[in-house]
């Protein structure tokens, strides 16, 4: 081996023992940092969001709809996007009844790139541009979970993981050329502790956390520090009635509460409003994940078939 190569792999080494040799103590200070910021209430207050536009997608049911009636109640007029126009016809008259804000439902397939080319040309006609973007829309479950069809891996695929290149590419440029802007992405926390049987799922959500970390990255580096990306990772929600029952079924209820999507959309809306950039929902979850991520691969492997392996399995027999 040249000289060269083997000081190439003696300073790696060194930077992983220096990271090594450090880590409790940053682990002890991120934690202290936290604390200190609850017991001081040191967090960024909530920022204003009267009168921007906000697109919501697949806000005709779900958590979709509960972020809608949030975000109207915060003074953000809404654009109700859906391909179930009953569902989002529903959503803006629940908005209309209970705020002074404009809302309108629009039909659009978001893993159409023109669909939503069209849809931010209607959007910005009639509410204004927009400044608030919310990826939402998304597909839960497989008819089989053990032996899908590949069209139904493909659909979840366009509509998880490729709607957010297409929904960013429509909707960034605007907030680029306001340099302000908020991007919200609901992607879910079996991207970050897998679910077996359901690897679409959990790839494309894994797929989108890693899309929204990224876009980050190159927003600092153009200093487009007022465009604020945040993804939320909630576990089962009270949601979709569907998963509800399934996660009823298996009494993961008995592992956590279930969170409402009203609670769910509270929690999430205000973080991205104090400019938070990852939020997991149950919090517990973010130490959870931290702390199994320096275990060995084959432990954390080991740690998540004892905790879910059984529960899943049931999960799918149910559903086949
Ligand atoms: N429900 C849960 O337990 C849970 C947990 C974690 C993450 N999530 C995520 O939260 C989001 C919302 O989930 P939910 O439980 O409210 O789902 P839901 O099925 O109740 O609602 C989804 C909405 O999206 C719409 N939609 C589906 N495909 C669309 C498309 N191609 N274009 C436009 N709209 C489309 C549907 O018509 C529906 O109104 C999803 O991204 C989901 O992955 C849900």
């Amino acid at each position: 081996m040249s000289m060269a190569k083997t000081l190439v792999k003696l300073q790696a080494l060194a930077c992983v023992a220096i990271l090594a040799a450090l880590s409790p103590l940053l682990v002890t200070a991120a934690l202290l940092w936290k604390l200190f910021g609850k017991l001081f209430c040191l967090s960024s207050s909530p920022k204003s969001i009267v009168g921007e536009v906000a697109v919501v997608t697949g806000a005709g049911h779900g958590l979709g709809r509960a972020i809608a009636l949030e975000l109207a109640d915060k003074g953000c007029h809404i654009a109700v996007v859906d391909i179930n126009m009953t569902g989002a016809e529903s959503t803006v008259k629940q908005i209309q009844e209970k705020a002074k804000v404009r809302a309108k439902a629009y039909k659009a397939d978001v893993s159409n790139y023109l669909e939503l080319v069209q849809l931010n040309r209607d959007v910005v006609s009639d509410l204004g541009p927009v400044t608030v973007l919310i990826n939402n829309a998304g597909i839960l479950l497989h008819r089989n979970s053990v032996d899908p069809e590949p069209a139904e891996v493909q659909q979840m695929i366009n509509v998880n993981l490729a709607a957010h290149f297409w929904t960013r590419m429509v909707f960034l440029p605007t907030m680029k050329a306001m340099r302000r802007g908020y991007l919200l992405t609901i992607s879910s926390l079996a991207g970050l502790f897998p679910l077996p049987y359901n690897t679409t799922y959990t790839a494309t959500k894994a797929g989108t956390t890693a899309h929204m970390r990224a876009l980050r990255m190159e927003l600092a580096l153009e200093q487009l520090k007022d465009i604020h990306v945040c993804t939320a990772m909630p576990t089962f929600l009270e949601a979709n009635e569907e998963v509800t029952h399934l996660t009823n079924e298996i009494k993961i209820s008995n592992l956590y509460p279930l969170i409402s999507a009203k609670q769910a959309a509270h929690r999430i809306v205000d973080g991205m409003l104090r400019g938070e950039r990852e939020i997991m929902l149950p919090g517990l979850a973010a130490l959870l994940y931290r702390l199994m991520s320096l275990l060995p691969v084959s432990w954390q492997d080991r740690g998540m078939v004892l905790a879910s392996g059984s529960r899943f399995k049931q999960f799918c027999a149910l559903r086949n």
